[in-house]
């Protein structure tokens, strides 16, 4: 390096005598900005929980068991995600606002209680991909990686209710009932 511009920085570097409290602010400001995505998710978490025990609930009630069930083990899950990001949130000393981000919708016929479980978790993974790239700019490497592991959950949820959905298309409205019987025939053919 030639040594005019290795004194540029030298000099640099000695003037910017401030720059470590500027650094402590934007980490400061990462951090806040950190504790606020958290708690954004953690709205939509609780929304889903609400959301997919209010389906069991209706699905219990009208004798879909299977499906009762499925919507009871994903809303466990949407639990323990609120679980891992309040953990993360106080880590950060920031604190949970336990609060749903929406009122539960009180929808009745499996099929659009499907539509909107699978439009849930589409909107959770968009957001939660933007969220992780915007932790990962603020040097919120733990952050990002919370929010790529419930993608995947998410990914996961929303291909297990698209499979339902698909299943009654292909086997008509009489699926959910058929398998309520335990007809694992036909599950076995569903998983084909
Ligand atoms: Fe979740
Ligand atoms: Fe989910």
């Amino acid at each position: 390096m030639p040594t005019s511009k290795l004194h540029v920085r030298v000099r640099t570097a000695r003037r910017g005598a401030v720059r470590p409290r500027a650094t402590e602010q934007e980490r400061a400001m990462h951090r806040e900005r950190s504790i606020e995505l958290l708690n954004k998710a953690v709205a939509d978490e609780l929304a889903a929980v609400h959301q997919y025990m209010y389906f069991h609930f209706h699905l219990d009630d009208q004798g879909f068991a299977p499906l009762a069930g499925l919507f009871k083990r994903t809303a466990i899950q949407e639990m323990g995600h609120v679980e891992a990001l309040a953990e993360r949130i106080l880590f950060l000393k920031g604190d949970t606002n336990m609060v749903a981000a929406g009122n539960v919708e009180k929808i009745r016929d499996p099929v659009a209680m499907l539509a909107k479980a699978m439009h849930m978790e589409e909107g959770s993974a968009r957001d939660y991909n933007q969220w992780a790239l915007e932790c990962s700019a603020g040097a919120d490497a733990a952050s990002k990686q919370l929010f790529e592991k419930l993608i995947n959950d998410e990914e996961g949820h929303f291909d297990n209710f698209e499979k339902q959905l698909e299943n009654i298309k292909r086997f008509g409205p009489n699926y959910l009932a058929l398998e309520s019987f335990g007809g694992n025939g036909m599950k076995a053919e569903a998983a084909q």
